[in-house]
């Protein structure tokens, strides 16, 4: 039963022609070890799902390298139909090995296969958002993107993506996209400790692009700092709450995805990203990743 959540820390972005709550979720961690394979707990992943969505996020961030679609079709097990309000945002550009490594994939006939894919594991006719992920496990890398991305570009006049975005990008070919067709997200890495992106997200906001940052909460290695932890203690708060209250502080146009395979973490999230943060706070954790 879906009961009325109240309203989410953030409130909502418009994503394209559609509003999401500016927390979200990022469904990365539902697959198994080094996200390979189903997940230990089968039922607990379906519930974590059932709690985003009663939790009343209205945007999950997923892939079918997840698993590989381990994820997506553990949404389409807990979620189809879907609500009409869940915005589901997925990426392509790399495949699995047996190795559990992620080669890249951005050939034409890569990426149908890749769209294709996530219509499928999600049992959709249309993909709300595609992200075209460049770049590789060290972080963006210069070169074109304009044939991956032109790819995506003719797949959506197809009819089968209706927003696009970029992952894992140089604010050059965030550059070159926008050329090509219009973007609704840049998703890279930020976080309270790695902040490269800064001038990036500042423009974006002014062109009214979101800016989803990925490992929000410092990935498979958890942030650190004295400072995060001393803000955190004085608040009687954890290091996560604070670490997504600043990211939602930190520019409007910033969409939250934290992941995690734990319905109670989710809570714990959701409600620690509500945290009020002051100036002295703010001031003191932007001196983290400067
Ligand atoms: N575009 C890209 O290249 C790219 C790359 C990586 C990720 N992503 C997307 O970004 C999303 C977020 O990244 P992420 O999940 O890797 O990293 P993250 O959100 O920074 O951190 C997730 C980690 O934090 C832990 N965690 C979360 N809440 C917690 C809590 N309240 N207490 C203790 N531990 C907690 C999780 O463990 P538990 O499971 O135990 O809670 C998990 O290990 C992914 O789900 C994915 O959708 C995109």
């Amino acid at each position: 039963m879906h009961t009325s959540p109240t309203p989410l820390p953030g409130g909502t972005w418009t994503l394209g022609d559609s509003a999401v709550t500016r927390f979200g979720y990022g469904a990365m961690q539902l697959a198994g070890p080094w996200v390979m394979g189903p997940p230990a707990d089968h039922n607990g992943a379906l519930e974590v799902l059932h709690a985003v969505v009663d939790g009343g996020i209205t945007h999950i961030d997923t892939s079918d390298a997840y698993g590989p679609r381990v994820t997506n079709e553990l949404i389409r097990e807990a979620l189809h139909p879907y609500p009409e309000s869940l915005f589901i945002a997925t990426k392509v550009g790399a495949n699995r090995d047996a190795q559990g490594g992620w080669p890249t994939a951005r050939r034409p006939e890569d990426l149908r296969r890749q769209v294709e894919g996530n219509l499928k594991a999600l049992g959709v006719e249309v993909l709300d958002l595609v992200n075209m992920r460049m770049g590789d496990a060290e972080g963006p890398q210069p070169g074109s993107l304009a044939e991956a991305f032109g790819t995506l570009a003719e797949l959506q006049r197809d009819g089968l993506i209706r927003h696009l975005g970029v992952s894992n990008v140089t604010e050059e070919q965030v550059a070159e996209a926008r050329g090509i067709a219009p973007i609704v997200c840049v998703q890279n890495m930020y976080n309270l400790a790695h902040r490269q992106d800064d001038d990036l997200i500042d423009r974006l906001a002014a062109d009214g692009i979101a800016y989803v940052p990925f490992f929000p909460l410092g990935g498979f290695t958890p942030l650190q700092s004295e400072a995060l932890s001393a803000v955190a203690a004085r608040l009687g708060a954890t290091p996560m709450s604070v670490a997504l209250a600043w990211l939602l502080r930190r520019s409007p146009n910033i969409l939250l995805i934290p992941g995690t395979s734990s319905a109670a973490h989710l809570r714990e999230n959701i409600a620690g990203a509500g945290l009020a943060l002051s100036e002295e706070d703010t001031a003191e954790l932007d001196g983290i990743g400067r």
